[in-house]
This record gives structure tokens, sequence and C-alpha cells, in this order.
């Protein structure tokens, strides 16, 4: 009862269950998975021997005192449906659906519920997990949980009206920022002639040194751009051109983002009925 139940082995579900093991956070005998697909649940069991294997949804429920769930935003109402019934409500649901509020999940379930929000890099023990506990969540599960999201990186509680910006900074930047590195090394490519696979290498560590350096400096991003671009050299001409015409086409990019967001979870009140 003890044990911790991720529903959906899919990226995320199968970056905890790497991460929670391989960092020492759980053991495999204390991590229960169930998923839709028998493909993903035998490559589980043949990736983690130890790890234990749910038949269904319902019985994560019945073995597990905290439940993740790892769904897309869209499935997440009918893996509701599914473990309602079984839960004894002192069990913890932890969701990390974008887009699905607590008040939607707790119209369903009236124990502690909490969003966590990982990222793609936390699979490296690199970058944020944010978390914003529900109502009901006592102090023992919000450590318990707050814990083991501090063994895949570094956890920042926030508010839930401050969810959505911040899920586009820490969780989507990963992807954004993946593909800023690919149209640098492809300008390069054009510029040059530079063989791409030589430029994308050389994007990719300059964009994670460039973060340890602000990092372990404790600098400023602005007070890089000061040292790098200095008056009259080559870097203040690129500098000038971002931003010059980057924040009007960053601004137009979240504002898609965070409309997206908003929509991407169907309404949980659009599923039949949630069994109490
Ligand atoms: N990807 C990211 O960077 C990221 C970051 C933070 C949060 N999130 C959130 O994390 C959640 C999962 O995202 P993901 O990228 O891991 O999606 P994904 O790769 O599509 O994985 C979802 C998994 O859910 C399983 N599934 C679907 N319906 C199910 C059901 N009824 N019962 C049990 N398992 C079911 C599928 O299992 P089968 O493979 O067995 O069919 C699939 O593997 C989403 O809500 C997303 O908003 C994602």
């Amino acid at each position: 009862m003890n044990s911790t139940g991720i529903i959906g082995y899919g990226h995320m579900g199968g970056m905890l269950v790497k991460g929670f093991i391989t960092s020492g956070a759980l053991s495999p005998g204390e991590i229960v998975v169930a998923s839709r697909s028998r493909r993903s649940l035998d490559a589980c069991a043949a990736a983690w021997p130890g790890v234990g294997i749910a038949a269904t949804n319902a019985d994560i429920a019945r073995r597990c005192r905290t439940v993740i769930i790892a769904v897309r935003p869209q499935e997440v109402g009918g893996v509701l449906c599914e473990i309602a019934p079984a839960l004894a409500g002192d069990e913890h649901i932890v969701s990390l659906a974008a887009g699905i509020s607590l008040a939607a999940i707790e119209d369903a379930y009236t124990g502690p519920v909490t969003r966590v929000v990982p990222t793609i890099t936390s699979a490296v023990g690199e970058g944020t997990t944010l978390v914003c506990h529900g109502r009901q969540v006592g102090m023992d599960n919000a450590l318990r949980v707050e814990r083991l999201f501090s063994a895949i990186g570094s956890v920042v509680a926030v508010s839930e009206a401050d969810l959505p910006a911040a899920t586009l900074l820490s969780s989507c930047g990963p992807g954004l920022l993946a593909s800023l590195i690919e149209e640098l090394a492809g300008a390069a490519v054009r510029a040059s002639g530079i063989p791409p696979d030589r430029a994308l290498l050389l994007a990719t560590e300059m964009v994670a040194a460039t973060g340890a350096y602000l990092r372990e400096t404790g600098r400023a991003p602005g007070d890089l751009v000061g040292e790098v671009a200095t008056g009259g050299g080559i870097t203040e001409v690129g500098v000038r051109g971002f931003r010059e015409r980057l924040p009007a086409v960053f601004d137009e990019v979240f504002a898609a983002m965070l409309e997206r967001y908003g929509t991407v979870g169907r309404p949980l009140s659009d599923e039949r009925s949630y069994p109490r």
C-alpha cells in the first residue's frame, strides 16, 4: 500500500520509472505501473525487473498510496472514471496532465490531489518539476511527493494561476530551445558550409555551457550579453538583430502556446459521470 503507482508508460511515465529507480529514490519493488497497451507493459517489465505490473488502472488505485497519472490530458477523465471506485479517499493523486485543473480532478476525487509538471530533461536529473498542491494535501503527502521529484531535478512550488506560464518555460522550454539550436546550427551551415553535424554539436555544447555559466556564476543573462557583445564587435550585430525582432516573435509564440494550453484537455465534465 506504500507503493507508488504510475498510470501511463509513455514518455513521461517511462522517464519517471527510470528516474526514480536510477536516482535511488524508489526501489523497483516500490513501483507499480499500468498502461493501456500490452506492448508498453512488456517494455517496462523488460527494462525494469522487479517493477510491479498492474492488470488495470483500478488495480493501481487499490495497491498504491501515491497514484501518478501520466496519460495525455484528454485521457485523464477516462482514467479517473476507472480508478474512482477503487480509491479509499486517502490515496494521493498526482497528475501530470497539462491544462487539467485541480478543481476538475477534485470534482472526481475528494482526497488529496497534486499537479506536477516535470520536463523531459528530468531524464538526466536536470530541470525543474513544477508542483502545485490541492487543498486536501497535508504536509506528509506534500513532502513525500516533493522529495520524490527532487530526485530527478529541482522542485519549485507554483500557484495554479502561474502554472501555464511556468509550464511554457520549464516544460515546453526544452522543445523551444532545441528548435533554436537547430535554427542556429542551420544558419551556420547555410552561411558557411560547415558540416551540419559539426554545427549541431557546436550549437548544442554552446547552449549547455551557457546554461552552466549562468547558473554557476549567478550572472544575469543581460550581464553575459554585455560581456560577449562588446561595442562594435561581431556578437553585438547579432544581439541587436535578435533584440529588434525576437520580442515580437516570442510574444506571438507564447500567446499561441497559452491559447493551446487552455484547450488541450477536454473538460472533465464532458465525461459521462464519475463513480464516487
Ligand atoms: N512530454 C513532456 O515533455 C511532458 C512534460 C510535462 C508533463 N507532461 C504531461 O504528461 C502526460 C503524459 O505525456 P507523455 O508525453 O508521456 O504522453 P505519451 O508519451 O503519449 O504517454 C501517454 C501514455 O498513456 C498511456 N495511456 C493512454 N490511455 C491510457 C489509459 N486509459 N490507461 C492507462 N494508460 C493509458 C499510453 O499507453 P500505451 O503506450 O500503453 O498505449 C501512453 O503510453 C500528459 O498529460 C502531458 O501533459 C508531458
